[in-house]
């Protein structure tokens, strides 16, 4: 990434130049004294931070992170809720799944509030309850307090995937049994440190795969294996000028939404339960979210428009996290002014659905029917069989738009992850 773009994205984040600084220092070894001691300085100010007593510093990402909670779930004997509203309440279903956990997932619509009711209305005993708290996909917050509430009635364990909230805002976790979190969001920090938070002490478990054993992690003082100084040190100088970046990021969001509403934009979650600092983005009617994105990438603003889910929905992302400038946002709301009074909501559909949906034919439908509300441009697959064919492409079509078929492929464009 060049220092030519402003970016918007939700990781990496801007960081503070003195967080660069940090980082760019030499490597220490994991074994040595000073390292221990950063480590000891960064876990209290994680601590303090989220109100839980206990972190563990995992060098990966914050999908290792919540394995890691996965992990400690399969230790316990009882069932289990998983909550989703988006699709990182999705990735937990399906990592719970891989974990072979007993589990009953409940699902809200996209955008809307978790199922709390319905989770609090079930009748079986539930030992634990695993949930998003900012759901990034759609820039919804969900009700933590409530969270907290209903597995305290339930008597059940509480692990939250804070990830996209912590460092964005306030966020006290004493309610959870485990939580995570990483360096590279709201933290404003390099990305590849995944944290998990836990409220009790673990025990080391051989029944777990060595690297997710939490209890290993904890008993070995938080350094059983390798680990980099680089990101530590980086972490704690984000950690030690953080505050005064909290406050502006929730200040420019604030101004932001309205100034991007006036714009013909609708921001996806409403403003009672919107994560100010995730604007998920439906773009005025007619436009394609993707093709301009590519634009505002070209023009030096990188938003987030590449992931399937993003695509499939016709959506993209400003996110404010990390270290943002009031001028730089100001840049952009011009830029997109300026297009929006031309003849840009013209722009045709780019969309390539051999790459976006191999094997899902559900999801195949769906993009056609967008394709074809809108009066997109629709491409087939390569013919090789698996994915949709041009010709099945052209019959889900609309015959005003049949005629309208053209070429356009990108297939590396779309990120599937
Ligand atoms: C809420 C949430 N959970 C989990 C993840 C996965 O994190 P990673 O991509 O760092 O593995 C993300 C990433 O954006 C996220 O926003």
């Amino acid at each position: 990434m060049s220092d030519a773009w402003v970016s918007f994205l939700p990781g990496p984040v801007p960081v503070h130049p003195e967080v660069s600084r940090a980082f760019a220092g030499p490597a220490i070894s994991h074994r040595s004294a000073a390292f221990h001691a950063q480590m000891g300085e960064v876990k209290r100010r994680l601590c303090d931070l989220v109100v839980l007593p206990n972190v563990q510093i995992l060098v990966g990402s914050g999908t290792l992170a919540n394995d890691a909670v996965g992990a400690q779930l399969s230790l316990l004997p009882g069932r289990g809720l998983v909550l989703s509203n988006g699709e990182f309440g999705e990735r937990l279903i399906e990592q719970a799944g891989r974990f072979g956990l007993a589990f009953t997932p409940l699902r809200s619509e996209w955008g809307e509030p978790l199922p709390l009711d319905e989770a609090s209305q079930t009748v079986e005993p539930i030992e634990w309850i695993w949930a998003v708290h900012c759901e990034t996909s759609t820039g919804v917050l969900n009700d933590l307090p409530r969270l907290a509430d209903l597995a305290r009635e339930r008597g059940a364990k509480l692990c939250v995937d804070a990830i996209s909230s912590v460092g964005n805002a306030a966020v006290d976790l004493s309610g959870a049994w485990l939580a995570t979190a990483t360096s590279g969001k709201g933290l404003a920090a390099y990305p590849g440190l995944g944290l998990v938070f836990h409220h009790d002490e673990i025990a080391p478990s051989p029944r777990l795969p060595r690297y997710l054993d939490l209890g290993l992690w904890a008993r070995e003082g938080g350094v059983p294996f390798t680990a980099s100084s680089n990101l530590l040190a980086a972490l704690e100088r984000a950690l030690e000028i953080r505050g005064a970046q909290e406050t502006q990021c929730a200040r420019l969001a604030a101004d932001l939404r309205p100034r991007i509403e006036r714009l013909g934009f609708s921001c996806l979650a409403p403003v009672e339960s919107a994560a100010p600092w995730v604007l998920t983005l439906l773009p005025p009617a007619g436009t394609n979210a993707f093709v301009l994105g590519e634009r505002l990438e070209a023009a030096g603003f990188l938003l987030s428009y590449r992931s399937g889910y993003l695509v499939r929905r016709n959506w993209l992302q400003i996110c404010l996290m990390g270290e943002h400038e009031a001028s730089a946002i100001g840049r952009l709301v011009d830029v997109l002014a300026g297009w929006l009074d031309t003849d840009f909501v013209q722009l045709p559909f780019d969309l390539e659905l051999h790459q976006l949906d191999r094997n899902r034919q559900r999801e195949v439908d769906l993009v056609v029917k967008q394709a074809v509300g809108r009066g997109g441009v629709v491409e087939s697959g390569d013919g090789d069989g698996s994915g949709l064919s041009r010709g099945q492409a052209e019959d889900q079509l609309a015959a005003p738009v049949r005629g309208a078929v053209d070429v356009v492929v990108d297939r590396d464009a779309v990120d599937e992850r």
